[in-house]
């Protein structure tokens, strides 16, 4: 989602978190109450997650804000609890936040040019404290390693910072860049290695030719991304056997025929060249039918791009997961119908945008489209997983 609004909520947030913070403590042992232990891989098989020989579906929610806003370890158990009691597999959450000032949770500081990886206590190690409290709840993460807006740090930091221009697609192209992307992706995935709770990695979240300032050189078309995707997909495997990777797009198709926005290729994005390429295990989609100017009918045209996901997932036989979806109104109309959708179109999983908690320290991030565990629409979570998980068998 793009974030651009969030920004006030999350200042908001912070400042009682990050005091809170102080008090880390190491987590209990729960294994005895854990849903389901977390051990082994997950892999892919035909348009099928699977775990030790057996299907596993992808079915959850997202969390950016579990390791970014200075949560205590207990506050972490209490957002992956909620997310577990709907019956989810997975959580999707942002692992990176670039900043040029030392501030909350960061994993990268960037002075005049040069990044310093954050190991410590708000940074790593914070991280670890997410996985681990992601683990204890039979939950899995699919972390996304940069982000294309500006929230969080993301790709316009490292264009800033390494090329002094604001030409956003300069990520997928300048080789400084694309080495300093690298270092980084390369320290995170390594501290990860053997991490039964990481079940992906994600290149970028929403990767676009322009970012949030719109700001491009001019040069960039979906070649370019498809191109850096699978240069950095293949360096991500040849460093990491374990894990899947994925690129954490919006799943735009690019047919220049087409007048409708998500399918004409405008932004950079060519779903079906970048689900063939052999070194991303699945394809990702989200859905806001709203913010992209489909206002005549989102609910069915929300139900026709998850259709015609699924055609391509069954075209190219890899699983597709719709990993972002949302509205701020009419939640329960529209989940209904889009649940329905992936369940009887056979897309393989799907994650809602976005979880939220109420924590000690307060509300987690409110941006419209959270579902709180009081919410109407976080039944339909427990319905739908509960649905998804049976259609798998
Ligand atoms: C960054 O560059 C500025 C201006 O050249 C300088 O004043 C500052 O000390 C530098 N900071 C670091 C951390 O090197
Ligand atoms: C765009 O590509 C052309 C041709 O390679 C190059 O001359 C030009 O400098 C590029 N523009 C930017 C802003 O990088
Ligand atoms: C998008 O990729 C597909 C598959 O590689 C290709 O057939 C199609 O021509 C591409 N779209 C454009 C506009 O190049
Ligand atoms: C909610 O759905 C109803 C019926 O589908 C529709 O008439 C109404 O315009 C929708 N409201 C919003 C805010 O989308
Ligand atoms: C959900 O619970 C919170 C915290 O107790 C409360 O502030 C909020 O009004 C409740 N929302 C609903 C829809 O009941």
């Amino acid at each position: 989602m793009l974030l651009k609004n969030l920004i006030l909520l999350i200042a908001a947030v912070v400042p009682l978190a990050s005091a809170a913070s102080i008090e880390r403590r190491k987590h209990g042992v729960r294994g005895s109450t854990s849903p389901s232990a977390v051990t082994g891989f997950v892999k892919t098989s035909g348009q099928e997650f699977t775990l030790n020989g057996e299907t596993f579906t992808v079915v959850g929610a997202n969390s950016y804000w579990v390791g970014l806003t200075g949560l205590t370890t207990s506050e972490m158990d209490q957002a992956f609890s909620d997310i577990a009691a709907t019956g989810a597999t997975a959580v999707r959450t942002w692992g990176f936040n670039d900043v040029t000032t030392p501030s909350g949770d960061y994993y990268q500081l960037w002075t005049n040019g040069t990044a310093t990886i954050n190991y410590g206590p708000t940074g790593l190690e914070n991280f670890d404290n997410v996985v681990e409290a992601a683990k204890s709840y039979g939950l899995r993460l699919i972390v996304t390693l940069t982000n294309n807006w500006d929230n969080y740090g993301g790709m316009d930091v490292y264009v800033s910072q390494l090329t002094g221009t604001d030409y956003h697609d300069y990520f997928y192209t300048n080789p400084e860049v694309i080495a300093a992307y690298e270092n980084y992706v390369n320290v995170f995935v390594s501290r990860y290695l053997n991490e039964p709770g990481i079940l992906a990695w994600e290149l970028a979240n929403e990767p676009r030719c322009a970012g949030t300032t719109g700001v491009t050189s001019g040069n960039c078309t979906a070649t370019t991304i498809t191109t850096w995707i699978e240069e950095l997909s293949a360096y991500i495997k040849s460093i990491d056997s374990n894990h899947l990777v994925a690129i954490g797009d919006e799943g735009f198709y690019d047919i220049p025929t087409s007048s409708d926005y998500p399918y004409q290729g405008g932004e950079g994005i060519n779903f079906t060249a970048n689900l063939a390429i052999p070194t991303i295990d699945f394809g990702t989609a989200h859905l806001y039918p709203l913010s992209w100017g489909e206002t005549a009918d989102p609910i069915e045209w929300g139900v026709q791009w998850i259709e015609n996901h699924a055609a391509s997932q069954k075209a190219q036989n890899k699983p597709v997961v719709l990993e972002e979806f949302g509205v701020t109104s009419n939640k329960t109309e529209t989940y209904t119908a889009w649940y329905q959708t992936i369940i009887s179109s056979g897309l393989t999983g799907d994650l809602i945008w976005q979880a939220g908690s109420y924590l000690a320290s307060g509300p987690t991030p409110n941006d419209g489209f959270t579902v709180y565990p009081n919410d109407t629409a976080y039944p339909l979570e427990i319905e739908y997983a509960a649905a998804l998980k049976a259609r798998n068998g």
